[in-house]
């Protein structure tokens, strides 16, 4: 017999680990001043891609040195495209402990057959960041999407390093501390933390990587899109607002919209903290109940932004087909959309912390989830 089912709903069911969820004060409306059907190229459409990239370097707060670009194929391009622009000229080490962090691997080591050093670790682990040497160049995630599990901060990561660090931090800029002066290459796209649109990516590189680009040329093609310098120079207008190709001017309104926002609950650290909160309540959840478990297993690597969770009950009898059922459930009645585990990930669910969701419907969310649990539990006993 199905438990009772709670009194209080999510105002907001979206907890999808990206496209996230639009912060909570957006409407389509809000949208209204996109230049549209203008040229990118034109000033109005230029001062608004200028204006992505400033409000994106105060809000981070990126040093002024570093260059700042909006790139082609959202955080995908904005990665591979550091990938084929930088590596090659010293040893390259590689590490991953998900899906996004493997797929990396599989560009350097397959594509661009670089003989990398990869350090990987499995689901709910963590590689040993001690054992890194930073006379490579080393390129990891900062947030792994897809099994919930960070690094802990940048402390690892040596200030006297030859090699250049490529960090992908999509699930983790606008929602943690990123130490700019320990990351060579950073790169996020609009449609993770700040529930901003598809296809745009953010590249961001520091003195270091910009004289690596200017002195180093790979031995192998670079595709128009990938392209940064020209004559051994860098191409500044990338960084200033003049993209490389065409971008969509209404995704560059809605992310100007999300910057805007992001000032009004206090900017990065308030947005910190609303992950913070998000993420404390599905742990103290977590905590008070024992058929549930974080998947990651060290404290200090728990993302606050994609908390991946793994079922913990010994009645469960098919773990895969558990955890796609209560998700079923809880998006049937329309609690909690998008929240089953990666495709490649283990058996289990991903709760979307960031801070465009709020503590209130997270809070809503959870007893749910309790109650889904055990009305999946009882489905099967029918079953058996
Ligand atoms: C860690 C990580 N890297 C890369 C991607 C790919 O991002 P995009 O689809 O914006 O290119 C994702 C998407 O979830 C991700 O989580």
């Amino acid at each position: 017999m199905a438990t009772q089912q709670p009194a209080i709903r999510p105002a907001n069911p979206r907890f999808s680990s990206g496209p996230c969820a639009k912060p909570p004060t957006f409407d389509v409306s809000k949208l209204a001043n996109a230049a549209l059907g203008r040229s990118h190229r034109a000033a109005i459409g230029k001062d608004k891609l200028k204006a992505a990239i400033e409000n994106t370097r105060e809000i981070l707060g990126i040093p002024a040195d570093y260059k700042i670009g909006i790139v082609p194929a959202s955080d995908t391009g904005a990665v591979e495209m550091s990938l084929w622009s930088l590596l090659g000229q010293r040893k390259v080490e590689m590490l991953a402990w998900e899906s996004f962090g493997a797929g990396w691997v599989t560009d350097v080591v397959k594509q661009l057959k670089i003989d990398a050093e990869v350090k990987t670790a499995d689901y709910g682990q963590i590689v040993d960041l001690a054992s890194v040497d930073f006379n490579n160049d080393v390129v990891f995630t900062w947030n792994g999407t897809t099994a919930g599990v960070r690094v802990p901060n940048g402390d690892w990561i040596a200030d006297d390093r030859d090699g250049l660090t490529i960090c992908d931090a999509t699930s983790a800029a606008f929602a943690m501390d990123l130490p700019w002066d320990k990351l060579d290459v950073t790169t996020f796209s609009w449609q993770k933390v700040l529930g901003g649109e598809g296809a745009h990516g953010m590249l961001i590189l520091s003195p270091r990587a910009v004289e690596r680009l200017e002195s180093y040329t790979p031995a192998w093609p670079l595709p128009k899109i990938f392209r940064m310098t020209k004559g051994g120079k860098l191409i500044e207008g990338i960084f200033t607002g003049a993209t490389i190709n065409t971008p969509s001017m209404l995704a560059v309104e809605d992310y100007l919209f999300g910057l805007d926002w992001a000032k009004s609950v206090g900017g990065l650290q308030g947005l910190i903290a609303r992950a913070d909160a998000n993420a404390q309540a599905v742990f103290d959840f977590c905590d008070a109940n024992d058929w549930i478990a974080n998947l990651a297993e060290d404290d200090a690597t728990r993302s606050n932004t994609s908390v991946c969770l793994k079922f913990n009950d010994a009645r469960i009898q098919d773990g895969a087909k558990f955890a796609k059922a209560v998700a079923k459930r809880l998006e049937a009645e329309n609690i909690a959309l998008d929240i089953g585990a990666y495709r490649d990930a283990p058996a289990g669910l991903r709760i979307w912390c960031g801070g465009t969701v709020e503590t209130a419907d997270v809070q809503a969310m959870l007893p749910w989830l309790a109650w889904a649990f055990e009305a999946e539990i009882a489905a099967q006993s029918v079953a058996a």
